[in-house]
């Protein structure tokens, strides 16, 4: 099967069984299907390496046919999943149970992270064809820490010194999270997520972490980057790579009134100060990636007390228009976008033919309409949570179309192939 978009930004782009064989100018191709996207802007499909797909475990929250559909809204074409589902995964047994359940359900290309314990190394040397290992330095959703930030250090550092691959974390430091919860124990207003995990937790574990990397030479990734601290610390380290997700960019502590536990998530969003810190640098180049740490709850889980709310917030949907708009806005170019959501995670975690529209790379690619502008809202969220925290805004800048493996997946923001996506490799 033969397809050709005409008249893109880039002029015409070819694609043959799954597989881009032509890019620019003018394609002739006979016999091909033809699709005008003449206004359109083409880019490779958007690769999300954060997300939290809740299966299995969780699948009232979310399960890989519903995420994965919410990301091809998104122009989302390959998502890399997180371990802290129900069992997590930190076995080989585990592992190859969402590999089953994801090859079977997701519409979206997919990767999975292995989840790092402590107790687990001799699994993690021999799994195969993961993303990269993650750890959780801090209790988050599906995830307690109770070891001391001495056990913390020895995983990474056996991590770092034994495996190839990357070493994903999440950065908070669980001891000053416990400190920092007894003194708000009495509050229960959702302001306090943002002191109890200040901008010292997220520091203090990041700057371990950088630190222990380079003493055993590892591969680290630090994940969603809050504040502007550890974009200082980052900066003296160019080869530790870092995210930014969309909540981060997009709400600050002054959202908290309005939102509630509908923004809680680890770690919290902050100050306008870090906040600008963070566009900076997403525009200098320091930030390797957007990923939108797509962590679905239901809506009643959320309006529970402070307390009992789950942290998380919902992202997979949005992130790309969100980025588009901020480009009709002028706080970013066209090209940071695909460096940001494309290029950027492909390199970091060294995928296979994808994030870059060139000869012989897979066909996930994306066409946007820079000029289609719409309400965000609740009623149109396809994730199985219902709600989206950026309800409310307008936003010029969406996909149109989605295409995986070469195969159109959405259109006009209709679901139209229940076709598969597959495992990235490495
Ligand atoms: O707020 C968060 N929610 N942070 C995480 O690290 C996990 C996530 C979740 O899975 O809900
Ligand atoms: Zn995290
Ligand atoms: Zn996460």
């Amino acid at each position: 099967m033969k397809t050709v978009l005409k008249n893109s930004q880039i002029g015409d782009l070819l694609f043959e069984d799954g597989v881009i064989t032509k890019v620019g100018g003018n394609i002739d191709a006979p016999g091909a299907e033809e699709i005008d996207c003449t206004g359109k802007y083409i880019m490779p499909g958007v690769i999300d390496a954060h997300v939290h797909f809740r299966s299995p475990g969780h699948e009232e929250k979310e399960d890989w046919e519903s995420g994965s559909r919410a990301a091809l809204m998104g122009g989302v074409t390959t998502v890399f999943d997180m371990p802290n589902t129900s069992p997590q995964t930190i076995t080989l047994e585990a592992l190859e149970e969402k590999r089953a359940l994801a090859g079977a359900k997701s519409h979206v290309n997919f990767g999975l992270f292995f989840g790092g314990t402590g107790k687990n190394l001799e699994e993690i040397k021999r799994a195969k064809g993961i993303v990269g290992v993650k750890v959780y330095m801090g209790q988050t959703t599906g995830q307690t820490v109770d070891e001391t930030s001495e056990f913390m250090d020895g995983l990474l550092r056996d991590l770092f010194e034994n495996t190839e691959r990357v070493i994903a974390i999440h950065a908070e430091d669980e001891e000053l999270i416990k400190k920092h919860n007894q003194i708000y124990k009495d509050d229960n207003s959702p302001e306090i997520h943002s002191l109890i995990r200040s901008d010292l937790v997220s520091f203090s574990a990041c700057r371990r972490a950088v630190h222990l990397a380079k003493k055993y030479g590892g591969n680290l990734h630090v994940c969603h980057v809050s504040t502007k601290k550890e974009i200082e610390l980052l900066s003296k380290y160019p080869e530790v790579t870092c995210e930014v997700t969309p909540h981060h960019l997009f709400f600050t502590v002054s959202d908290y009134s309005r939102l509630g536990n509908f923004i809680k998530t680890n770690p919290p969003v902050r100050s306008q100060n870090d906040v600008d810190a963070l566009w900076e640098a997403l525009r200098n180049g320091l930030v390797s990636f957007v990923a939108t740490d797509h962590a679905p709850h239901l809506k009643v889980e959320k309006e529970r007390g402070y307390w009992d709310a789950p942290a998380g917030v919902p992202g997979v949907e949005f992130a790309l228009p969100l980025m588009l708009d901020s480009v009709n806005n002028g706080l970013l170019g066209m090209e940071d976008v695909v460096r940001l959501m494309c290029e950027g995670p492909a390199n970091v975690y060294g995928v296979r033919g994808k994030g870059f529209l060139k000869e012989g790379y897979d066909a996930d690619i994306t066409v946007v309409d820079m000029d289609i502008s719409r309400e965000v809202c609740n009623e149109d969220v396809v994730s199985k949570c219902g709600w989206t925290p950026y309800a409310g805004m307008t936003l010029r800048g969406w996909p149109v179309m989605t295409f995986v493996g070469g195969v159109l997946m959405m259109e006009g923001r209709e679901i139209v192939s229940g076709n598969k996506g597959k495992e990235v490799v490495f």
